[in-house]
């Protein structure tokens, strides 16, 4: 069975991703920053497919939280073949440029950057004894400079940095046979998306499980892709 872990999986994308992933008979590993009160999604996917999806303590700006991740993981599993780096935040919505506060833009570099950043550095000697292995971060459009809109300072940086890490990765592990990506999940219904959003947090974890099972997108195309595959604007 193939083994996925995600980042922020209690709720939102995170928990449709879980879902998706399950469905697809992976062997799930949920990553919820507090273990405990992981959500009543992953506490109904966890009846759904008893055996199959597991909680992970996993906060991913505390790298010992990270670190005790992947030993306990390390412990259960010999490999890991994908990886999605979807936890994060979005502080300072309306915000205009003259109130900024450096301590948000601090907490979402912290949550949205290093997060996964720390997860990668923690989970590739799992992952390089996987299988058909992905790499998938979970982006935003507002990190691309070509769309860039005046808002948002601190995520949008943020979202920009992880599109730079994310090339990175492809540098190192694309050459691999890695999948490796930057997701713009689309505008969707989540905490952070609302009620207006069009899409459905669930269209979009299928097109981002068929991009980590190289259904979707080519691996050696463009690494900045929206959940459809098709390429977004750096
Ligand atoms: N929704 C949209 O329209 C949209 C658009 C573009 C991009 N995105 C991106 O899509 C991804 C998922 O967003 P979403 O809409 O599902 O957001 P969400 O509903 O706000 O959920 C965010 C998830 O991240 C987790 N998280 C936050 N900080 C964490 C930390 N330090 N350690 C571990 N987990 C942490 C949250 O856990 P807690 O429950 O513990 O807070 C929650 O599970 C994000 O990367 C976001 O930037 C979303």
């Amino acid at each position: 069975m193939r083994n996925i872990l995600i980042t922020g999986a209690n709720r939102g994308l995170g928990s449709e991703l879980a879902a998706e992933a399950a469905a697809r008979g992976y062997q799930v590993w949920a990553g919820a920053r507090d273990a405990n009160c992981s959500g009543e999604k992953l506490q109904a996917l966890q009846e759904q497919y008893p055996g199959q999806v597991h909680v992970l303590q996993l906060d991913v700006t505390d790298e010992n939280s990270v670190k005790n991740a992947f030993e306990k993981l390390g412990g259960r599993i010999e490999a890991l073949d994908v990886i999605v780096n979807n936890a994060a935040i979005l502080l300072g919505r309306d915000q205009k440029l003259e109130d900024f506060e450096l301590e948000l833009v601090d907490r979402q570099i912290r949550t949205n950057l290093y997060g996964p950043m720390l997860v990668l550095k923690y989970g590739v000697p799992l992952l390089g004894k996987g299988n058909g292995q992905a790499i998938i971060n979970i982006s935003s459009e507002a990190g691309s400079m070509a769309g860039a809109y005046a808002g948002d300072y601190g995520y949008a940086l943020s979202k920009s940095a992880l599109n730079m890490f994310t090339a990175q990765l492809r540098s190192a592990y694309g050459r691999k046979g890695y999948a490796v990506y930057a997701v713009h999940p689309g505008w969707i219904k989540t905490d952070m998306g609302g009620n207006a959003a069009p899409g459905e947090a669930s269209e979009s974890a299928a097109g981002i499980m068929d991009l980590a099972e190289r259904k979707r997108g080519e691996i050696e195309g463009e690494f900045f892709v929206n959940h459809l595959g098709e390429p977004m604007k750096l």
